[in-house]
């Protein structure tokens, strides 16, 4: 029997689900829309924001894209975020990260109204994520990774969790998700980062791993017990001479050794990837669904 978590079929489940929500909304007339801005022109950017377009054009979601050049000022990058979340057939706004340097990223994502930040990168919604009042949104690469084990049917109460990452957009909040009261989180989480003390030990203990880090193949077979579950989020480009492009892209997982040892692992491609848009949309419908309500009601 396959131990992998097919991220693609998952995906393509959750999506099926949100184009169910997306045609209710219709019927009643609302379109939900979704705005993305990229700033400059990281290559790894425009790939993940024209899979994400595609992707909600499938769904039946409006988005539209603004591309702005590298040299946009944090002025005119704040101008159109107000223009955005004054725009009633704007429901969710993304800004694609990274940011240039010379641009304030915390600021940026604290200048997206909460009700349209379908990244869950406002303070507001972190702090939601964390009070853990289901009110918010969850980031979306945190969230997906916590669909794919829930519907992999992983035993999350009690389970012992490694996060590897204390990332803002990944490793803070699957901790904080993890450990919500709840059937299907209940987790003891240990977080580890760059300043731990034998971080093999810890994994050696651990139910289930969730590499975020950004090692390439940092996590080797000596460090998972048998029987774990390993979700890989890295995505990490490293040099290599065979390939046409002379690099390709690993995980955080040493995923051929780690493989044979596991209960269920996720492959890199084809895991956590696709599960980050299938709950980007997700977020976008939600958002729709609830200013739609908050319309009727002020009417
Ligand atoms: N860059 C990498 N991941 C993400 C994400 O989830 N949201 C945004 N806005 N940018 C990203």
């Amino acid at each position: 029997m396959s131990n992998l978590i097919d991220g693609r079929a998952i995906a393509a489940d959750i999506h099926r689900e949100t184009s169910i929500r997306v045609a209710d909304l219709r019927q009643r007339g609302v379109q939900p829309g979704l705005a993305f801005l990229r700033v400059g022109e990281d290559p790894a950017s425009q790939v993940y924001v024209g899979m994400k377009e595609k992707k909600a054009l499938e769904l039946g979601i409006l988005s539209h894209t603004t591309v702005l050049p590298e040299a946009t000022t944090q002025a005119d990058l704040l101008a159109r975020i107000d223009r955005l979340n004054a725009d009633p057939a704007c429901h969710g706004i993304l800004v694609q990260a990274p940011l240039p340097a010379h641009i304030d990223s915390a600021a940026i994502y604290a200048s997206v109204s909460p009700e349209k930040d379908v990244d869950g990168f406002h303070p507001v919604n972190v702090g939601r994520l964390l009070l853990g009042d289901g009110g918010g949104f969850l980031p979306c690469t945190p969230a997906g990774v916590h669909e794919l084990l829930v519907r992999t049917g992983v035993q999350l109460p009690g389970a012992e969790v490694v996060v590897l990452g204390r990332g803002n957009i990944v490793g803070k909040p699957m901790a904080s998700i993890l450990i919500q009261k709840s059937p299907t989180a209940n987790c003891t989480v240990t977080l580890c980062h760059s300043a731990t003390r034998d971080i093999a030990s810890h994994c050696r203990r651990a139910d289930v791993i969730i590499a975020a880090m950004g090692v390439p193949e940092f996590l080797k077979s000596d460090m998972v017990r048998d029987g774990a579950v390993v979700i890989d989020v890295g995505v990490n480009r490293i040099p290599d001479a065979s390939s046409k492009s002379g690099t390709r892209l690993v995980g955080d997982v040493a995923f051929a050794e780690v493989q044979p040892k596991c209960r269920w692992i996720t492959p890199n491609p084809g895991g956590v990837g696709p599960m980050t848009i299938a709950m980007l949309l997700a977020n976008t419908v939600t958002a729709a669904e609830r200013q739609s309500k908050k319309n009727q009601k002020t009417r």
